[in-house]
């Protein structure tokens, strides 16, 4: 295991309250030592030149969606994980809708298995019903204590009230947090765009903010009765962040993620009808965008989290009636984060980082987001200043679809270290 030096770097680490130029000294896999000035001149440490650059506690990923096994076209546990690593994510979380549907101890350790070579760390989420079918509860218990940190139905909700119910009451008993993808199934009736002006333009069906707030509302009031930790995936409307913060008002422990896609594109810039910009919850009108971006900055929402779903690229390339819903999000996170919100002055980079590592952390309750000595070396080092075009064929996922492609952003990560061990490079 290598010894590095970086030398010369702006340290942001939120949790120890340190912003500002440090040298940080990594050995045997941990931050060993972090100082104002660390004497390189030591036979076997690799002093890396961190002058003019930043260097921030790995990202974390809560929700990721790897395709192993079932849709290796889509994606590998690997190339995923390469993806990660390229975005300065050194812990994903991957959901279970592969096929077969992570749902059971057994499911779970069969991906912690694939994901022992990964380079970054790989958290796996156990499904909520037996082949995400919303009927039967999974062996919730069983699937923590094999290494699952949190279950989440992904792609779909829990219809049923009464079985999410008895899932919840489950969840509270176990400890394990559940995260709520929100969608009433019925109401969103063969949408492919969100509803309004531009998917009555392109003649396409709609779906309606609704879909996602009757569904938000109903999982904070039966996480409230159940008493478990309820985690809100993918908020994409003004009216989820009305209630995660009446839900924050009354102290339940609800936390909620906003997405990139949803912070920097509202619906009216949709130029065609193409299945790159086809995304479940879709792109949502300009006055939702200001509303996630003010959530963000006023602290209701805690986390971003890309909901990277990577797809075949004919099945994207396609008409929004016929494309998946899905979008490549891991190396571009960082990048749409800081040029949105910290250049757009929704967010300080410590606060950036707070929603992109350190509240992750919490919410998993892993004891990662902290840069302090002794703990384990998940670090990221970024030049801020170049400005750069987004090129998704450049990517590592195999889904090369973002309807960010071409776009120019700031926030390049150069290297990534996990564990101590330099993952990437640039
Ligand atoms: O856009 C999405 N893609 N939303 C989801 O909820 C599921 C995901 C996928 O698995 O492709
Ligand atoms: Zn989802
Ligand atoms: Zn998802």
């Amino acid at each position: 295991m290598g010894r590095y030096l970086i030398k010369n770097g702006h340290l942001i680490d939120p949790a120890n309250g340190i912003d500002g130029r440090m040298d940080i000294l990594i050995q045997d896999g941990m931050v060993c030592k972090v100082a104002g000035n660390i004497d390189g001149n030591n036979a076997g440490t690799e002093v890396v030149n961190a002058s003019g650059k930043y260097i921030m506690p790995g990202f974390i990923d809560l929700h990721v969606h790897l395709r192993e096994p079932g849709f290796e076209y889509k994606e590998t546990v690997m190339t995923g994980a390469r993806a990660a690593a390229k975005g300065g994510v050194t812990t994903i979380c991957p959901m279970p809708n592969t096929k077969p549907v992570i749902d059971t101890p057994a499911g779970v350790k069969d991906l912690l298995e694939r994901a022992k070579d990964a380079p970054v760390h790989i958290l796996p989420i156990g499904a909520i019903t037996s082949g995400q079918e919303g009927i039967d509860i999974t062996d919730i218990e069983g699937m923590k204590e094999a290494g699952a940190v949190a279950i989440s139905e992904d792609g779909k909700s829990v219809m049923d009230s009464w079985i999410f119910m008895q899932a919840l009451h489950e969840a509270a008993r176990t400890g394990m947090p559940v995260f709520s993808h929100c969608e009433d199934t019925g109401l969103v009736d063969g949408g492919v765009m969100n509803y309004g002006a531009k998917s009555e333009e392109l003649g396409l069906p709609g779906i309606i903010n609704a879909a996602e707030d009757v569904i938000v509302a109903r999982d904070i009031f039966m996480a409230k009765e159940a008493g478990c930790r309820l985690h809100l995936c993918h908020c994409s409307t003004a009216d989820s962040v009305l209630l995660v913060e009446m839900a924050k008002k009354q102290g339940l422990p609800v936390t909620a993620e906003a997405c990139p896609h949803h912070f920097t594109m509202s619906d009216d810039e949709i130029t065609e009808d193409d299945g790159r910009f086809k995304m479940n919850p879709p792109l949502r009108g300009r006055a939702d965008v200001e509303a996630l971006k003010n959530g963000l900055k006023n602290g209701i929402m805690d986390i971003i989290s890309t909901d990277h779903a990577p797809h075949g690229t004919e099945e994207k390339a396609q008409s929004m009636l016929k494309a998946p819903f899905g979008i490549t999000g891991l190396e571009t996170s960082f990048a749409l984060g800081y040029t949105v919100l910290v250049k757009g002055g929704y967010l300080t980079l410590p606060e950036l980082v707070r929603k992109m590592s350190v509240n992750p952390a919490k919410v998993i309750g892993i004891d990662k987001g902290n840069l302090a000595e002794g703990k384990m070396a998940d670090l990221v080092i970024a030049d801020l200043d170049t400005e750069y075009e987004i090129d998704s064929s450049k990517f590592e996922s195999k889904g090369k679809n973002t309807p960010f492609n071409g776009m120019k952003v700031y926030g390049r990560i150069e290297k990534t270290f996990v564990c101590g061990r330099m993952v990437y490079c640039i």
